[in-house]
């Protein structure tokens, strides 16, 4: 199990002290960047993201809940460990936006919505580095976690097979699900709420680390 905790429930006014209260332990911090157009919601783009680039040395992994994703995606400033995550729904075609994205010379993830079949993304398992399959609607931090998401993270299991692929999991994650989601396969657990929704952020991380049985990323 590795931790990518979500900034989305973070002290934004403060988000370069907040990455470094956990940087020792997680393996991505998880950007949640919303439109207002593919979701319902706002947040934060390229300047936030790249401004706290400088930052930290822990990979990004910039969930992007937009729409026209290979439009925005070079507004990013990424290296090799690094993440983008598109949203299969999203208006731009799936395979140009790949290809844009892993020009950028970072790694390439894809995600779906609860209600979208997982066959959508078979197509493109081949081409990506990471499925993050969503276990809430996307667009909203402390929101309940979906239990059909653990019969779909256990058909995603089964889809990926061999490839390198991880499958991270996001939404409505904490210690009294983590397990159940790394027993059907999830391999990064993104969390928000839990983590820096909590009054002692590195506390709740290294606690929901051990709930997982892990101790250290
Ligand atoms: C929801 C976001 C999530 C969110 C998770 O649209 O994609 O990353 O921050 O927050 P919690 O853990 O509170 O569900
Ligand atoms: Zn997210």
């Amino acid at each position: 199990m590795k931790l990518a905790p979500s900034l989305l429930a973070a002290d934004l006014a403060k988000l370069a002290e907040q990455v470094r209260l956990l940087e020792d332990v997680v393996a991505y911090f998880h950007l949640d960047v919303m439109d207002g157009h593919f979701v319902p919601n706002l947040t934060y783009g390229p300047p936030v993201a790249n401004a706290l680039r400088r930052h930290t040395r822990v990979p990004f992994d910039i969930h992007l809940m937009i729409s026209r994703p290979a439009r925005y995606a070079p507004a990013f400033e990424v290296g090799p460990d690094d993440v983008i995550t598109f949203h299969v729904e999203a208006d731009d075609s799936p395979e140009q936006t790949i290809r844009t994205i892993g020009e950028l010379g970072c790694r390439v993830g894809i995600s779906l919505r609860p209600a979208t079949p997982l066959e959508k993304i078979v197509p493109y398992l081949n081409k990506v580095d990471l499925v993050l399959v969503m276990s809430v609607d996307p667009g909203f931090g402390g929101q309940g976690f979906m239990p059909e998401a653990l019969a779909r993270i256990r058909a995603l299991r089964r889809l990926v097979g061999g490839r390198p692929v991880t499958i991270a999991v996001d939404g409505g994650i904490g210690p009294s699900n983590v397990r159940d989601v790394i027993e059907a396969g999830g391999e990064l657990i993104v969390a928000g709420t839990s983590v820096y929704g909590q009054p002692d952020p590195r506390r709740a991380g290294l606690g929901l680390l051990e709930a997982g049985g892990c101790t250290r990323a």
